[in-house]
């Protein structure tokens, strides 16, 4: 097993680690303001980092899985917002098409999906079923050369700004998770509408709305793979957008160890630096070796993706590990700021609550230890 990066991968790192902190950075206040990133996705877009799996022909990147999670890896970092816009726009936006779309469907959406020209979200969590996806309540009908969906969608990171979203609905409730069927639905969709804007406790600058459909029409040729096919595909791709998120808890957990060194080696008390103090050097010791361990779950877990491997326990297990380590290591970066790390002063209450929700969406950490019993 191959434990470094190869020369390609290390350049990509070093390029978005570039990129974040000379690009991103400065954007930061502003998107704690609540403002959305439109200029940085643009700029991400220019670097190709907008479609880094989509094959050179539809005008990605075509770079491998590893290079992805290196991207938002060091994106998150610097932002665990921008960090999670990337994620959902590339793992459950634009990858259900890659994997599952029609020739046509690739080559009418893949190359403005690639280019960050269109930004992807993923619709399947309801205000009744979030854990229990299966349990959805939208319904699609079809009728003539288009399908009738109404229904509505909760919590949709990127809603109100895509310009595609992959839409979950049932065609044969009957069938349980097999009447369930994906489509790609336009934001000019008659019927779609754009609903509450959440106020959440971080990712300030990520747009999390309500959707609902009201006889929304969705032209036959957008259905995505086969009526009741949807199940899988949204199965299938979280597994791949579970490592995403692992990534970006990796990032934020990386930025708070950081910190929080930074700092103890600086602030003295009781005449030393407080990193000389055993119950602080031995805090930074656990959440380095936490953050090291996250590391090489969530590598070894895209390395087996990029081997075309199978990856579901892996992923789960990588995105509860480091989801935990990003709550954990924020928390104790906190302790260690004291007083100041619990002020907007310093960057690692931003960290704090940025963190918590990598233990909540793309499946919470008990549904995490669901599917990894399941496999054991
Ligand atoms: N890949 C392919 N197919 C899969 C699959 C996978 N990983 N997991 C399950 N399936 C298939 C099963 O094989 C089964 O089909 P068969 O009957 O033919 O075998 C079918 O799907 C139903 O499977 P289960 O009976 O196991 O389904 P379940 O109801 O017990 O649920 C679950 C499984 C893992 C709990 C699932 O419901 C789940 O993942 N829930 C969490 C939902 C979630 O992650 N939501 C995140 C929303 S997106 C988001 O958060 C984005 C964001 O904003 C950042």
């Amino acid at each position: 097993m191959n434990l470094r990066f190869t020369e390609e991968q290390e350049m990509m790192r070093k390029m978005v680690r570039d990129f974040a902190e000379k690009e991103i950075a400065p954007f930061v206040e502003r998107m704690e303001k609540g403002e959305f990133p439109r200029e940085v996705l643009r700029k991400m877009g220019e670097l190709g980092l907008m479609g880094i799996p989509v094959p050179e022909k539809y005008g990605g990147a075509e770079m491998d899985f590893v290079s992805y999670i290196i991207a938002i890896n060091e994106i998150s970092r610097v932002s665990a917002t921008v960090g999670v816009i990337l994620s959902v726009h590339t793992s459950v936006g634009t990858n259900p098409i890659l994997y599952f779309g029609s020739d046509e469907q690739k080559q009418r959406f893949l190359p403005k999906l690639a280019s960050g020209e269109y930004l992807a979200a993923f619709c399947l969590t309801e205000a009744g079923s979030g854990s229990d996806a299966k349990s959805m309540k939208s319904r699609a009908v079809k009728k003539d050369d288009h399908y009738v969906i109404n229904g509505s969608k909760m919590f949709i990171t990127n809603g109100g700004e895509a310009d595609v979203y992959i839409v979950f609905a049932s065609t044969n409730p009957e069938l349980g998770s097999k009447g369930i069927s994906a489509f790609i639905v336009e934001k000019n969709s008659p019927g779609l509408v754009i609903g509450k804007d959440e106020h959440k406790m971080g990712l300030h600058g990520s747009r999390t709305v309500q959707l609902s459909f009201e006889d929304m029409r969705v032209p036959v040729e957008n259905l995505l793979g086969q009526e009741g096919e949807g199940f899988k595909i949204a199965m299938a791709n979280l597994d791949v957008g579970r490592i995403g998120i692992a990534a970006q808890a990796l990032g934020i957990a990386e930025a708070a160890l950081g910190a929080a060194v930074e700092y103890a080696k600086e602030r003295q008390q009781f005449g030393k630096p407080i990193a000389a103090q055993q119950g602080i050097g031995f805090k930074l010791a656990d959440m380095a070796t936490n953050v090291e361990a996250a590391r090489l779950l969530l590598y070894r877990a895209s390395d087996l993706r990029a081997q075309g491997m199978k990856c579901g326990m892996e992923a789960s297990i990588a995105k509860l590990f480091a989801s935990k380590t990003a709550v954990e290591t924020a928390t104790e970066a906190i302790q260690v700021f004291g007083g100041y790390g619990y002020t907007e002063d310093y960057p690692v209450e931003r960290y704090f609550r940025d963190a918590k929700v990598t233990e909540i969406y793309e499946g919470t950490s008990e549904i995490q230890r669901i599917v990894i019993s399941k496999y054991l």
